[in-house]
């Protein structure tokens, strides 16, 4: 088995409504991304990951799927995914497509079956039904999501949903069965099992047109009622061992980070997303105070230099001690909260932070238009269910992809703004085109830490990160002889550092070598390789 090739990945989000929209509908599709494959290969990365893009009502933006195994027709034919998935090969390019294996959309057959009966399938329900209305919510770990829905009949009952109401739990089973409580089937009852062999027959259609892999939506909601998720671990276990057997390079990515104790890993990285409070302790890119995935706190990427990167370095030292090789992915945003750009941080304050993502031992994950330092849009309106509560607000980071400087930026009509979100309207707002030609620019800041990061292996996932100076500025050792020194705050600062003298500046901005001391000026950072 071979999936040692994520360690080595750059992965890129598309978020396939608003990245480039070749028919000017308003709303991106695959022929866009095919056309704009180019610009990736360009900026050097080489994998991406799709959110969603199967059929489906759009109620969460494709995380309500009607059929897993046909593209919305908005985006085009599934014969458009393989043609994007070769053309993207021959530029070195992998696709990972985004398994929503927790729930389906009420428009699914499956559910409209089940809606359809008068009571349950002799072959074993894929949803949870209950006749009366739950007493309480047995539902297990996700307090908010999971809950339980009236049907809206002709079946009687209840449903239970995994997030919008109208995102029906897929019947896994549950880790505890209560005397009492008949909608409890164990994991390995012939619903769960259906359910089960459903996600092997859609990851083998994916993989068989092409793909390499899999982001899995909500990967540790599946069992209910499983504390420490055991039995959710067991099942996708089981899942991988197929995979290893079926599709030895294909990985399977959490969202999230897998629960460790329960034996063998059945995921291929861990994932850390916008609403982790360890990449909030980072990028704070909008969680805290927003919603309350975490308590409000100062992100250590601010000008302030208010923030501490403990948190962050107690977790990765955590994960890497346990499993080295283990990839573990981190986003500069996605499409779930808020982007890199955001409140008061500055385009300068960019710099630094993706000289950060570009050579700390992470696997990075770069969402679409943070390469360029397009901004998050407060108050923006609720489009295909990206508000999910006054305070969590996800229209902002969805804007479409700022490909030129004209009005409509590659969505070619006014049905972008009509249809679908509206692209910034800031006549200065960053554009690709722009930065193309400005060899001074983010997108060619981050295509050169890209390059380097290919060049120079020590600054990839594989070698060993150490810390030099947890505070302001950050230092730290990659492999044996590469540095990397980190000023995220607007005011200069000096640290003393080993072995500086003789060393050579790979890439660097603002930083200045005196002995064995180094100062760098506001958002400045550098990237040295020393004398062995
Ligand atoms: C997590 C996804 O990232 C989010 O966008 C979606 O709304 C929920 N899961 C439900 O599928």
């Amino acid at each position: 088995m071979s999936t040692d090739w994520l360690r080595d990945a750059v992965i890129y989000e598309i978020y396939p409504q608003s990245f480039a929209d070749s028919n000017g509908d308003g709303i991106g599709d695959l022929r866009g991304v095919i056309d704009h494959l180019d610009h990736l290969s360009w900026l050097g990365v080489n994998t991406i990951w799709f959110n969603p893009c199967f059929a489906s009502p759009f109620r969460d933006a494709g995380y309500d799927v009607s059929d897993y195994l046909q593209i919305a027709p908005r985006y085009g034919t599934n014969d458009d995914m393989v043609e994007l998935v070769d053309a993207a090969a021959e530029r070195g390019i992998r696709v990972l497509l985004d398994l929503v294996a927790g729930h389906t959309s009420i428009a699914h057959e499956w559910f409209r079956g089940e809606l359809a009966a008068d009571g349950p399938s002799p072959e074993g329900d894929r949803y949870v039904w209950s006749l009366n209305p739950p007493l309480r919510d047995t539902s297990g770990d996700i307090p908010g999501t999971a809950a339980w829905v009236p049907s809206p009949g002709p079946r009687p009952g209840w449903y239970l949903k995994n997030f919008f109401d109208e995102q029906p739990a897929l019947n896994f089973g549950w880790a505890r069965l209560e005397p009492g409580e008949p909608w409890r089937d164990a994991v390995d009852a012939p619903g769960p099992m259906r359910n089960r062999q459903a996600l092997r027959d859609i990851m083998a259609f994916w993989l068989d047109h092409g793909v390499a892999g899999f982001r899995v939506d909500m990967a540790f909601s599946l069992v209910k009622d499983d504390p420490g998720h055991g039995e959710t671990t067991r099942l996708w276990r089981d899942l991988r061992a197929w995979l290893a057997e079926a599709y030895p390079d294909a990985v399977l990515i959490p969202e999230g980070i897998e629960p460790r104790g329960q034996g063998t890993p059945a995921f291929d990285a861990d994932f850390l997303l916008v609403i982790f409070e360890q990449h909030a302790s980072l990028f704070d890119n909008g969680g805290a105070g927003q919603v309350p995935f975490h308590e409000p706190l100062e992100p250590f990427f601010q000008a302030e230099g208010g923030g501490s990167f403990h948190p962050f370095l107690d977790a990765w030292e955590g994960l890497t001690s346990e499993a080295p090789s283990r990839p573990l992915i981190l986003a500069s945003a996605d499409h779930d909260l808020n982007r890199l750009a955001h409140g008061p941080r500055t385009a300068a304050e960019l710099r630094p932070a993706f000289a950060f993502l570009l050579t700390w031992g992470t696997v990075p994950s770069i969402y679409y238009g943070d390469e360029i330092g397009m901004r998050y849009l407060p108050g923006l309106p609720d489009v295909e269910g990206s508000i999910c509560n006054p305070a969590y607000n996800r229209s902002g980071c969805r804007t479409p992809m700022q490909w030129d400087g004209t009005a409509n930026a590659g969505f070619s009509t006014a049905a972008a703004s009509e249809l679908y979100l509206p692209i910034d309207p800031d006549p200065a707002r960053p554009t690709v085109l722009a930065q193309r030609d400005d060899p001074g620019s983010l997108l060619h800041l981050v295509r050169d830490l890209i390059a380097l990061r290919k060049d120079e292996p020590a600054l990839g996932a594989r070698d060993g990160t150490r810390v030099l100076h947890a505070d302001y500025p950050l230092a730290y050792l990659r492999g044996d002889d590469h540095l990397v020194l980190i000023n995220p705050t607007t005011d200069v600062r000096t640290v003393e550092l080993p072995r500086l003298d003789g060393a050579r500046l790979l890439l660097g901005e603002g930083v200045g070598v005196n002995g064995g001391a180094v100062t760098t000026a506001a958002c400045g950072f550098g990237i040295w390789r020393l004398q062995p």
